[in-house]
């Protein structure tokens, strides 16, 4: 089963309905709690870092027989050392968005620790695409 969402990088009140619906979806679906806590917490995650780092972007969600495959699409800036960006604390948000209450820098962590598997794919001016696997 295949789901598909639009989170739009304009609307920071907004920021984390995408997750949500996810999370009610598979609630319906009757998805192990667990399983439905962590791809919570991941793709919020990886949602706000679209708000606040890019211009917002695509969720596509594929429920798999033995996992839950999720692809976050972006273009924008990219992430020049994905190594760097993953370290704990680390953080480029400005000032205004942490004034938001964002930009901690446990994002990226925070969905390495919530996933089965997590690769990042991303280019300087391009874009970038975060894919995370919870398996069932
Ligand atoms: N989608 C993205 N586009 C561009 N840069 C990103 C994206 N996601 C993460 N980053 C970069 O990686 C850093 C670390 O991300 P994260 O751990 O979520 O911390 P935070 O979002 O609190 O800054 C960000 O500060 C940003 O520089
Ligand atoms: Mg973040």
């Amino acid at each position: 089963m295949k789901l598909h969402y639009e989170v739009d990088g304009e609307e920071f009140a907004a920021a984390g309905q995408a997750s949500g619906n996810i999370k009610k979806m598979l609630k319906q679906l009757g998805i192990a709690s667990d399983v439905i806590r962590k791809i919570s917490i991941a793709v919020y995650e990886a949602e706000i870092n679209m708000v606040i780092h890019a211009d917002g972007g695509t969720v596509d969600v594929d429920i798999q027989t033995d996992k839950i495959y999720i692809a976050l699409k972006d273009t924008g800036p990219g992430i020049p050392n994905i190594d760097l960006a993953m370290r704990e604390g680390y953080s480029t948000a400005s000032d205004e968005v942490r004034d938001l209450g964002f930009g901690a820098g446990m994002g990226l962590p925070n969905i390495q620790k919530n996933s089965d598997f997590l690769k990042i794919t991303s280019a300087v001016g391009v874009g970038t695409t975060v894919e995370i696997e919870v398996n069932l």
